[in-house]
Protein backbone atom coordinates (compact mmCIF):
# COMPACT_ATOMS: atom_id res chain seq x y z
CA UNK A 1 0.00 0.00 0.00
CA UNK A 2 1.84 2.92 -1.29
CA UNK A 3 0.52 6.31 -0.98
CA UNK A 4 2.53 7.53 -4.01
CA UNK A 5 4.34 6.01 -6.82
CA UNK A 6 6.52 7.85 -9.00
CA UNK A 7 5.89 5.61 -12.50
CA UNK A 8 8.05 7.40 -15.35
CA UNK A 9 5.89 10.41 -16.45
CA UNK A 10 3.06 10.23 -14.24
CA UNK A 11 2.46 9.97 -10.25
CA UNK A 12 0.47 6.97 -9.53
CA UNK A 13 -1.97 7.89 -6.26
CA UNK A 14 -3.46 5.37 -4.33
CA UNK A 15 -6.93 7.22 -3.33
CA UNK A 16 -7.10 7.48 0.42
CA UNK A 17 -10.84 8.69 0.70
CA UNK A 18 -12.06 5.75 -0.55
CA UNK A 19 -10.10 3.30 1.97
CA UNK A 20 -10.71 0.71 3.22
CA UNK A 21 -13.77 -0.09 1.29
CA UNK A 22 -12.04 0.24 -2.08
CA UNK A 23 -8.05 0.35 -3.38
CA UNK A 24 -8.56 2.36 -6.35
CA UNK A 25 -5.71 4.29 -7.91
CA UNK A 26 -5.70 7.52 -9.84
CA UNK A 27 -2.92 7.65 -12.08
CA UNK A 28 -2.16 11.45 -11.90
CA UNK A 29 -0.79 12.72 -15.58
CA UNK A 30 -0.76 16.65 -14.75
CA UNK A 31 0.27 19.14 -12.07
CA UNK A 32 -3.67 19.91 -11.74
CA UNK A 33 -4.90 16.47 -11.17
CA UNK A 34 -2.44 16.15 -8.28
CA UNK A 35 -3.57 19.33 -7.19
CA UNK A 36 -7.37 18.19 -7.10
CA UNK A 37 -5.96 14.68 -5.79
CA UNK A 38 -4.64 16.72 -2.23
CA UNK A 39 -7.58 18.93 -2.31
CA UNK A 40 -10.00 16.21 -1.95
CA UNK A 41 -7.84 14.37 -0.02
CA UNK A 42 -6.96 10.93 -1.49
CA UNK A 43 -3.53 11.74 -1.01
CA UNK A 44 -3.06 13.12 2.82
CA UNK A 45 -0.84 13.33 5.50
CA UNK A 46 2.07 15.94 5.50
CA UNK A 47 4.80 14.38 4.60
CA UNK A 48 3.24 12.50 1.68
CA UNK A 49 1.32 15.93 0.61
CA UNK A 50 5.45 17.57 0.35
CA UNK A 51 6.36 14.50 -2.07
CA UNK A 52 3.36 14.40 -4.30
CA UNK A 53 3.94 17.91 -4.74
CA UNK A 54 7.39 17.40 -5.57
CA UNK A 55 5.87 15.26 -8.40
CA UNK A 56 3.88 17.86 -9.46
CA UNK A 57 6.25 20.57 -9.93
CA UNK A 58 8.24 18.17 -12.00
CA UNK A 59 4.52 17.00 -14.01
CA UNK A 60 4.27 20.60 -14.76
CA UNK A 61 7.56 21.05 -16.26
CA UNK A 62 6.93 17.76 -18.65
CA UNK A 63 3.44 18.98 -19.55
CA UNK A 64 5.18 22.76 -20.65
CA UNK A 65 4.99 23.10 -24.00
CA UNK A 66 6.91 26.54 -24.61
CA UNK A 67 10.55 27.75 -25.33
CA UNK A 68 12.80 27.83 -22.80
CA UNK A 69 12.55 31.05 -21.68
CA UNK A 70 9.05 31.05 -20.81
CA UNK A 71 9.75 27.82 -18.59
CA UNK A 72 9.92 30.05 -14.96
CA UNK A 73 6.75 32.17 -15.35
CA UNK A 74 4.60 28.74 -16.12
CA UNK A 75 6.80 26.78 -13.21
CA UNK A 76 5.47 30.22 -11.10
CA UNK A 77 1.84 29.25 -12.14
CA UNK A 78 1.85 25.88 -11.27
CA UNK A 79 3.59 25.98 -7.88
CA UNK A 80 0.63 28.75 -7.04
CA UNK A 81 -1.70 26.13 -8.13
CA UNK A 82 0.19 23.51 -5.89
CA UNK A 83 0.60 25.78 -2.46
CA UNK A 84 -3.11 26.94 -2.92
CA UNK A 85 -4.56 23.50 -2.16
CA UNK A 86 -4.12 22.81 1.44
CA UNK A 87 -2.13 25.13 4.36
CA UNK A 88 -1.69 23.65 7.21
CA UNK A 89 1.18 21.19 6.31
CA UNK A 90 4.52 22.86 5.89
CA UNK A 91 5.84 20.24 3.95
CA UNK A 92 3.90 21.20 1.43
CA UNK A 93 5.63 24.04 1.34
CA UNK A 94 8.91 23.00 1.57
CA UNK A 95 8.78 20.20 -0.97
CA UNK A 96 7.58 23.24 -3.23
CA UNK A 97 10.86 25.47 -2.38
CA UNK A 98 13.42 22.88 -2.68
CA UNK A 99 11.66 22.26 -6.46
CA UNK A 100 11.75 25.79 -7.13
CA UNK A 101 15.16 26.12 -5.83
CA UNK A 102 16.37 23.48 -8.13
CA UNK A 103 14.84 25.17 -11.08
CA UNK A 104 16.54 28.14 -10.33
CA UNK A 105 20.10 26.36 -10.24
CA UNK A 106 19.87 25.65 -13.78
CA UNK A 107 19.31 28.37 -15.13
CA UNK A 108 22.01 27.16 -17.56
CA UNK A 109 20.48 24.31 -18.57
CA UNK A 110 19.31 25.11 -22.19
CA UNK A 111 17.82 21.50 -22.90
CA UNK A 112 14.25 21.58 -21.66
CA UNK A 113 14.51 17.47 -20.97
CA UNK A 114 17.68 18.20 -19.11
CA UNK A 115 15.41 20.41 -17.35
CA UNK A 116 12.78 17.78 -16.69
CA UNK A 117 15.30 14.96 -15.70
CA UNK A 118 16.56 17.42 -13.04
CA UNK A 119 13.09 18.36 -11.48
CA UNK A 120 12.13 14.42 -11.79
CA UNK A 121 15.49 13.54 -9.30
CA UNK A 122 15.06 16.25 -7.05
CA UNK A 123 11.25 14.41 -6.60
CA UNK A 124 12.42 11.48 -6.25
CA UNK A 125 14.97 12.45 -3.63
CA UNK A 126 12.30 14.17 -1.41
CA UNK A 127 10.89 10.77 -1.55
CA UNK A 128 13.75 8.83 -0.65
CA UNK A 129 14.54 11.47 2.26
CA UNK A 130 10.98 10.73 3.46
CA UNK A 131 11.97 7.28 3.90
CA UNK A 132 15.28 7.20 5.64
CA UNK A 133 13.84 10.30 7.54
CA UNK A 134 10.69 8.12 9.02
CA UNK A 135 12.73 5.15 9.41
CA UNK A 136 14.94 7.05 11.70
CA UNK A 137 12.01 9.03 13.70
CA UNK A 138 10.87 4.80 14.38
CA UNK A 139 14.75 4.19 15.86
CA UNK A 140 14.70 7.49 18.01
CA UNK A 141 11.36 7.00 18.77
CA UNK A 142 11.75 3.36 19.61
CA UNK A 143 13.40 4.38 23.02
CA UNK A 144 10.77 6.25 24.78
CA UNK A 145 8.27 2.93 24.31
CA UNK A 146 8.20 0.33 27.12
CA UNK A 147 7.61 -3.04 26.88
CA UNK A 148 4.20 -3.90 26.80
CA UNK A 149 3.06 -0.33 26.36
CA UNK A 150 -0.59 0.54 25.64
CA UNK A 151 0.28 3.93 23.26
CA UNK A 152 -3.04 5.87 21.77
CA UNK A 153 -2.71 8.09 18.43
CA UNK A 154 -4.63 9.98 16.82
CA UNK A 155 -5.21 10.46 12.58
CA UNK A 156 -2.99 8.83 10.72
CA UNK A 157 0.36 9.21 10.70
CA UNK A 158 1.66 6.06 9.23
CA UNK A 159 2.59 4.67 5.80
CA UNK A 160 -0.34 6.41 4.15
CA UNK A 161 0.85 9.76 4.86
CA UNK A 162 3.97 9.72 4.27
CA UNK A 163 6.23 8.03 1.31
CA UNK A 164 6.59 4.85 3.52
CA UNK A 165 6.93 3.89 6.97
CA UNK A 166 5.05 6.36 9.08
CA UNK A 167 5.92 8.94 11.60
CA UNK A 168 3.86 8.29 14.59
CA UNK A 169 3.32 4.74 13.28
CA UNK A 170 6.76 4.61 12.18
CA UNK A 171 7.84 4.33 15.91
CA UNK A 172 4.92 2.02 16.59
CA UNK A 173 6.31 -0.27 13.81
CA UNK A 174 10.05 -0.31 15.08
CA UNK A 175 8.61 -0.90 19.03
CA UNK A 176 6.39 -3.93 17.28
CA UNK A 177 9.65 -5.32 14.92
CA UNK A 178 11.73 -4.70 18.44
CA UNK A 179 9.15 -7.20 20.01
CA UNK A 180 7.77 -5.21 22.44
CA UNK A 181 4.56 -6.75 22.57
CA UNK A 182 2.83 -3.15 21.99
CA UNK A 183 -0.52 -2.52 21.80
CA UNK A 184 -2.23 0.90 20.15
CA UNK A 185 -5.70 2.70 20.51
CA UNK A 186 -6.70 4.04 17.41
CA UNK A 187 -8.77 7.65 17.83
CA UNK A 188 -11.48 7.32 14.59
CA UNK A 189 -10.88 10.63 14.44
CA UNK A 190 -14.26 12.47 13.02
CA UNK A 191 -15.03 14.06 10.27
CA UNK A 192 -12.64 11.57 8.09
CA UNK A 193 -12.08 8.76 10.24
CA UNK A 194 -8.24 8.90 9.27
CA UNK A 195 -7.94 6.99 12.59
CA UNK A 196 -10.82 4.23 11.57
CA UNK A 197 -10.27 3.51 8.12
CA UNK A 198 -6.16 3.97 7.76
CA UNK A 199 -4.52 3.64 10.89
CA UNK A 200 -6.65 0.52 11.79
CA UNK A 201 -6.01 -1.10 8.46
CA UNK A 202 -2.20 0.00 8.47
CA UNK A 203 -1.83 -1.84 11.20
CA UNK A 204 -4.16 -5.07 11.04
CA UNK A 205 -2.05 -5.37 7.67
CA UNK A 206 1.21 -5.60 9.90
CA UNK A 207 -0.19 -7.83 12.71
CA UNK A 208 0.02 -4.79 15.03
CA UNK A 209 -2.92 -5.11 18.02
CA UNK A 210 -5.07 -2.60 17.96
CA UNK A 211 -8.72 -1.50 19.27
CA UNK A 212 -10.23 1.25 17.20
CA UNK A 213 -12.37 3.76 19.48
CA UNK A 214 -14.25 6.98 19.54
CA UNK A 215 -12.42 10.32 20.12
CA UNK A 216 -14.74 10.98 23.09
CA UNK A 217 -13.51 7.86 24.84
CA UNK A 218 -9.80 8.43 25.12
CA UNK A 219 -10.34 10.52 28.43
CA UNK A 220 -11.92 7.54 29.98
CA UNK A 221 -9.39 4.99 28.62
CA UNK A 222 -6.90 7.24 30.36
CA UNK A 223 -9.11 7.35 34.02
CA UNK A 224 -9.10 3.80 33.80
CA UNK A 225 -5.36 3.46 33.36
CA UNK A 226 -5.11 2.13 30.02
CA UNK A 227 -3.02 4.04 28.01
CA UNK A 228 0.58 4.44 28.90
CA UNK A 229 2.03 6.57 25.94
CA UNK A 230 0.63 9.06 23.20
CA UNK A 231 2.25 9.55 20.22
CA UNK A 232 1.03 11.62 17.14
CA UNK A 233 2.17 12.86 14.18
CA UNK A 234 2.38 17.14 13.08
CA UNK A 235 1.78 19.18 10.46
CA UNK A 236 3.87 21.96 11.42
CA UNK A 237 5.56 22.69 14.62
CA UNK A 238 6.10 26.90 15.16
CA UNK A 239 9.66 27.43 17.02
CA UNK A 240 8.41 27.49 20.13
CA UNK A 241 7.06 23.86 19.93
CA UNK A 242 3.18 24.52 19.53
CA UNK A 243 2.10 22.23 17.16
CA UNK A 244 -0.39 22.03 14.26
CA UNK A 245 -1.91 18.31 13.60
CA UNK A 246 -5.50 16.74 13.06
CA UNK A 247 -8.34 18.20 14.89
CA UNK A 248 -8.39 16.90 18.27
CA UNK A 249 -5.10 16.53 19.08
CA UNK A 250 -4.73 19.00 21.42
CA UNK A 251 -7.93 17.88 23.87
CA UNK A 252 -6.37 14.55 23.50
CA UNK A 253 -2.57 16.42 24.60
CA UNK A 254 -4.77 17.82 27.41
CA UNK A 255 -6.07 14.47 28.70
CA UNK A 256 -2.89 13.38 28.64
CA UNK A 257 -1.34 16.41 30.89
CA UNK A 258 -4.37 15.73 33.02
CA UNK A 259 -3.50 12.04 33.80
CA UNK A 260 0.58 12.33 34.05
CA UNK A 261 0.59 10.52 30.40
CA UNK A 262 3.85 11.04 28.36
CA UNK A 263 2.81 13.24 25.14
CA UNK A 264 5.18 12.51 22.06
CA UNK A 265 4.81 14.21 18.55
CA UNK A 266 6.75 12.14 15.74
CA UNK A 267 8.17 14.37 12.74
CA UNK A 268 10.66 14.97 10.41
CA UNK A 269 12.50 17.92 10.49
CA UNK A 270 10.80 19.33 7.08
CA UNK A 271 7.71 19.74 9.55
CA UNK A 272 9.57 22.61 11.74
CA UNK A 273 8.83 25.96 10.57
CA UNK A 274 11.18 28.47 12.59
CA UNK A 275 9.65 31.12 10.38
CA UNK A 276 6.31 30.63 12.55
CA UNK A 277 6.99 32.02 16.46
CA UNK A 278 4.21 30.33 18.15
CA UNK A 279 1.40 28.11 16.80
CA UNK A 280 -1.00 31.00 16.45
CA UNK A 281 0.74 32.00 13.10
CA UNK A 282 0.07 28.55 11.89
CA UNK A 283 -2.84 29.14 9.26
CA UNK A 284 -5.85 26.53 10.03
CA UNK A 285 -7.05 25.00 7.23
CA UNK A 286 -11.80 25.12 7.09
CA UNK A 287 -12.71 22.25 5.34
CA UNK A 288 -15.89 21.69 3.39
CA UNK A 289 -19.09 22.00 5.54
CA UNK A 290 -20.64 18.58 3.85
CA UNK A 291 -17.97 16.86 5.79
CA UNK A 292 -19.65 17.60 8.47
CA UNK A 293 -23.22 16.49 7.71
CA UNK A 294 -22.40 13.42 5.96
CA UNK A 295 -20.26 10.34 6.57
CA UNK A 296 -19.48 8.85 3.22
CA UNK A 297 -22.02 9.99 1.76
CA UNK A 298 -25.15 8.96 4.45
CA UNK A 299 -26.55 12.03 5.87
CA UNK A 300 -25.98 12.42 9.50
CA UNK A 301 -26.80 15.75 10.51
CA UNK A 302 -29.88 18.37 9.62
CA UNK A 303 -29.25 19.02 5.68
CA UNK A 304 -29.46 23.24 6.67
CA UNK A 305 -27.60 23.09 9.94
CA UNK A 306 -24.72 25.37 10.48
CA UNK A 307 -21.12 23.54 10.49
CA UNK A 308 -17.72 24.51 11.39
CA UNK A 309 -15.61 22.13 10.61
CA UNK A 310 -11.52 23.23 11.01
CA UNK A 311 -9.24 20.63 9.77
CA UNK A 312 -6.58 20.90 12.54
CA UNK A 313 -5.88 22.45 16.38
CA UNK A 314 -2.58 23.49 17.98
CA UNK A 315 -1.41 21.83 21.19
CA UNK A 316 0.85 24.28 23.05
CA UNK A 317 4.27 23.32 23.34
CA UNK A 318 3.79 23.10 27.38
CA UNK A 319 1.68 19.45 26.58
CA UNK A 320 4.01 18.06 24.34
CA UNK A 321 6.66 15.63 26.38
CA UNK A 322 9.27 15.55 22.97
CA UNK A 323 9.46 16.04 19.86
CA UNK A 324 10.83 12.78 17.71
CA UNK A 325 12.69 13.70 14.65
CA UNK A 326 15.17 11.86 12.26
CA UNK A 327 17.91 13.49 14.51
CA UNK A 328 17.18 12.45 17.96
CA UNK A 329 14.44 13.74 20.17
CA UNK A 330 13.90 17.07 21.15
CA UNK A 331 12.90 17.64 24.82
CA UNK A 332 11.50 21.59 26.31
CA UNK A 333 12.86 23.88 26.09
CA UNK A 334 11.70 23.80 22.49
CA UNK A 335 12.44 27.39 21.55
CA UNK A 336 16.40 27.13 22.38
CA UNK A 337 16.34 23.54 21.03
CA UNK A 338 14.64 22.99 17.71
CA UNK A 339 17.08 26.06 16.80
CA UNK A 340 19.72 23.80 17.90
CA UNK A 341 18.73 20.71 15.64
CA UNK A 342 17.95 22.37 13.12
CA UNK A 343 21.47 24.19 12.82
CA UNK A 344 22.60 20.68 13.39
CA UNK A 345 23.64 18.88 9.81
O1 LIG B 1 -6.05 16.08 7.03
P1 LIG B 1 -4.96 15.04 6.98
O2 LIG B 1 -5.47 13.65 6.92
O3 LIG B 1 -3.95 15.35 5.89
O4 LIG B 1 -4.21 15.21 8.36
C1 LIG B 1 -3.13 14.39 8.66
C2 LIG B 1 -2.56 14.62 9.99
O5 LIG B 1 -2.99 15.46 10.75
C3 LIG B 1 -1.32 13.83 10.33
O6 LIG B 1 -1.28 13.53 11.69
C4 LIG B 1 -0.08 14.66 9.96
O7 LIG B 1 -0.16 15.12 8.65
C5 LIG B 1 1.17 13.89 10.14
S1 LIG B 1 1.34 12.62 8.94
C6 LIG B 1 2.82 11.84 9.18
Amino acid sequence: MKSIEWLGNSLRILDQSKLPVETVYRNALSYKEVAEAIEHMEVRGAPAIGAAVAYGYALGAIEYQGDREGLPSFMEEVQDRLEATRPTAVNLFWALRRMEDRLRECWEVEDLDEVRRILIEEANRIAEDDCKMNRLIGQHGNEIVPEKANILTHCNAGALATVEYGTALGVIRKAHEAGKNIHVYADETRPLLQGARLTALELMKDKIPVTLIADNMAGYLMQQGKVDLVIVGADRIAANGDTANKIGTYSVAVLAHAHGIPFYVAAPTSTIDLKVATGQEIPIEVRPDKEMRECFGLQVAPSEVNVYNPAFDVTPAKYITGIITEKGIVAPPYSVNLLKLMVRS
